[in-house]
């Protein structure tokens, strides 16, 4: 019998603390969760800053699944497999780009950058009038929908709306991308790397994970690309909101804006900006609330992550790959009312840290593949891991910010409240009892 249908509530159990570590590298368990998540998710697919004009077009995947999101010529944004109705290859092969049409490397179907077949080599010879193209575009995804410019798409057409999905979190959401009246923008283009580790690790780290920083990055902090060394003065109590399908961010500064974790400052020399951004979130919510603001980091279920640090910010998804592998698909993030020098230097910061070459990056790499590594042998898997940071500490976000209207709730800085959260949301899905 497939493990994936034995009792999964007891390999995972949250209130417990504890997750077995079947879940990252039992191929059915991996089976089940692209059944039961990812086809019944909001999965991120990309920026309307990237697909401004007409014909713009990107590709990425929903899951396994490829899929192509273009701006079609009507300047509808659709989200479409990119997989040939022919025989299966995958139509588009680029990044990103603008065209009028989309031409399979192997025998040539074309088709429309709305995702009617337009094109049949030997269509009158070959087919003899039987094909009827109509009924052979490209596959398309039922629903693509926007929260502050940012696309995701669900293959389940009867999906509760993304704004729903959202929920209260959008108030966090909004903390950490719509500080600017112009909004944000994606600079630079796409960074992808693979990463030997389940793609369940990266996300428990963006949950999110301040407990390893002071240890994981302890030499990035002496060299002063982030925040002072060691975690003295940094015992103050911040906190972690979770709600909805959203986890994280932090309240990382404290009520007048000064950094109570070492996530929360990277020493660049904009503060002047990052100032300007608080005193706004000051003016339209509270004092209190502009303490989220950096936010360090955070995601949406199931896979999208973020990164929020001084004036930096990336997003990024984590592509399932198998149990023992992701893809992480990444982008920096900058506000549309900066000075152009002013992101430029922010992206090279970006690749400096972040990016897949950057100095916390490689850290992080390193712990995900080095734990995957350790759990996958048949002596490893059978064991638990422990998500007891802070295990009945969990104090509601108006505690937390200070802010009575703050929603959601969370841990402490130091707690892994948001895990063992996402782990009884999954547990929702993987089960079947989550709602629609
Ligand atoms: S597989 Fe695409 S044209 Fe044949
Ligand atoms: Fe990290």
């Amino acid at each position: 019998m497939s493990i994936a249908t034995t009792d999964l509530a007891g390999l995972v159990q949250p209130a417990k603390g504890t997750v077995s570590r079947q879940v990252y590298v039992d191929q059915g368990i991996y089976d089940h969760e692209l059944e039961r998540i990812f086809t019944r998710s909001w999965l991120f697919l990309g920026h309307t800053s990237q697909l401004a004009q007409p014909g713009d077009f990107l590709t990425t995947y929903m899951g396994e699944d490829p899929v192509i999101v273009a701006r079609g010529k009507d300047g509808q944004v659709r989200a479409m497999l990119n997989s040939c109705r022919h025989r299966g290859m995958r139509v588009c092969r680029s990044d990103e780009g603008n065209t009028s049409f989309f031409r399979c490397p192997y025998h040539a179907w074309t088709y429309s950058n709305t995702g009617e077949l337009t094109g049949v080599p030997k269509f009158r010879l070959g087919y003899g009038g039987v094909l009827d193209k109509k009924e052979w575009g490209l596959l398309e995804v039922p629903r693509v929908e926007e929260y502050g410019g940012f696309l995701f798409g669900n293959w389940d057409a009867g999906a509760v709306p993304l704004t729903e999905w959202l929920g209260d979190f959008r108030l966090y959401f909004d903390l950490v991308f719509g500080r600017d009246p112009e909004g944000v923008e994606f600079v630079g283009g796409v960074h992808k790397w693979s990463v030997r580790s389940n793609w369940k690790i990266p996300t428990e780290n963006f949950a999110c994970d301040m407990y390893h920083v002071a240890h994981s990055h302890a030499r990035s902090m002496e060299i002063g690309l982030l925040g002072p060394s060691g975690d003295d003065g940094y015992e103050i109590a911040a906190g972690m909101g979770f709600l909805g399908n959203g986890f994280g961010p932090p309240a990382s500064a404290d009520a007048e804006g000064a950094p109570v974790h070492p996530m929360a400052t990277m020493a660049t020399p904009y503060s002047e900006h990052l100032a300007a951004q608080r005193a706004r979130v000051a003016e339209r919510y509270s004092q209190e609330m502009s303490r989220v603001v950096p936010g360090g980091h955070g995601n949406v279920f199931p896979n999208f992550a973020f990164l929020d640090i001084e004036l930096l910010r990336l997003v990024r998804v984590h592509h399932p790959e198998g149990p023992g592998s992701h893809t992480v698909h990444q982008w920096c993030v900058v506000d549309k009312s900066l000075p152009a020098e002013v992101k430029d230097a922010l992206r090279r910061q970006y690749t400096l840290t972040f990016g897949p070459s950057g100095m916390l990056e490689q850290d992080d790499g390193e712990n995900f593949r080095e734990c995957q590594a350790s759990m996958r042998g048949v002596i490893g898997r059978r064991m638990e891991n422990n998500l007891m940071l802070g295990l009945g500490q969990d104090r509601t976000g108006a505690e937390i910010v200070g802010d009575g209207d703050a929603p959601g709730a969370g841990g402490g800085i130091w707690s892994e409240a948001n895990q063992r959260r996402w782990y009884e949301h999954w547990l929702s899905f993987m089960t079947g009892q989550v709602r629609r």
